[in-house]
């Protein structure tokens, strides 16, 4: 059977967290080495599809597949599945009591079964790529927070994963980090990386993302080109959220 182009496919995915409806028919396709954007105001469900994509949040109704296999409910087909998708969140999610070398390696190590030599030369190559292969001895809180979210990255990366997720990676830094962080995750796309990326930085959208979803009240109220998106967007919700954001 021919490799399919979608990587990743939502299909009429709702969610609810009790009353509230967080997910409403959620559909989304990406493809292999597409990045898409989304954007959309504070309690949108941006995160929450996020999660559900990567099965840290379980879905009420639809289904999900990521390289033509549906995301289980749990236990071990779960854990590869979730393996292949790498996820960097807004908070530094590193391990506080191991260097950075070995957040790098411990994945590869104790999931992948990658043997202890190769996974600390991958990770190196990694921490080389990112810009912080001098930190490699150095405990989390030792790092900036660019370099922390670089640390991140650079152990998602270690999984080889199918698909990168980026929730909103950079608002948690001080200007002068964004820029790092996002030229790593511009380099990213260009090698062809299948991403993700929730992120209001414009900047990064108009230069990394073929598409961008604009999210309100739980749905992808627009789905458009990046072009067309910032350039014509077809609603007035879409027109009035990036009014306000372009306007800061
Ligand atoms: N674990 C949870 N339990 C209950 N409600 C939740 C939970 N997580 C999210 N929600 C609710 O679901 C809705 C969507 O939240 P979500 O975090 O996905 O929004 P978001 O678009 O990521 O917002 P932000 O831009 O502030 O990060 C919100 O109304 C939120 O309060
Ligand atoms: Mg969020």
């Amino acid at each position: 059977m021919a490799r399919s182009e979608a990587l990743v496919v939502v299909d009429k995915v709702n969610k609810f967290f009790g009353d509230l409806h967080a997910l409403k028919d959620v559909d989304l396709t990406v493809d292999r080495g597409e990045v898409v954007v989304i954007v959309g105001p504070s309690g949108s469900g941006k995160s929450t599809l996020c999660r559900s994509i990567n099965r840290l949040e379980p879905i009420s109704s639809g289904t999900i597949t990521i390289d033509g296999e549906a995301l289980p409910a749990e236990g071990k087909a779960l854990a590869r599945l979730r393996a292949d998708v790498g996820m960097v969140f807004q908070s530094f999610n590193l391990f506080a009591h191991k260097t950075i070398l070995q957040n790098v390696t411990l994945g590869p190590i104790k999931v992948r079964k990658m043997a202890k030599a190769d996974a600390r030369d991958r990770a190196m190559k990694l921490l080389e790529r990112v810009g912080i292969a001098d930190k490699k001895d150095r405990y989390p809180a030792e790092l900036s927070g660019g370099q922390q979210q670089r640390a991140a990255i650079a152990r998602s990366l270690a999984m080889e994963p199918k698909l990168m997720l980026f929730d909103e990676p950079t608002s948690a830094l001080d200007p002068e980090m964004i820029k790092e962080v996002l030229d790593v995750m511009v380099e990213l796309a260009r090698e062809g990386t299948t991403m993700i990326v929730v992120s209001h930085e414009m900047g990064f959208a108009r230069q990394a993302a073929q598409r961008v979803a604009f999210m309100d009240g739980g749905r992808i109220v627009e789905l458009a080109t990046t072009d067309r998106f910032f350039d014509r967007p077809d609603t007035e919700r879409a027109r009035a959220f990036l009014s306000k954001i372009l306007a800061h």
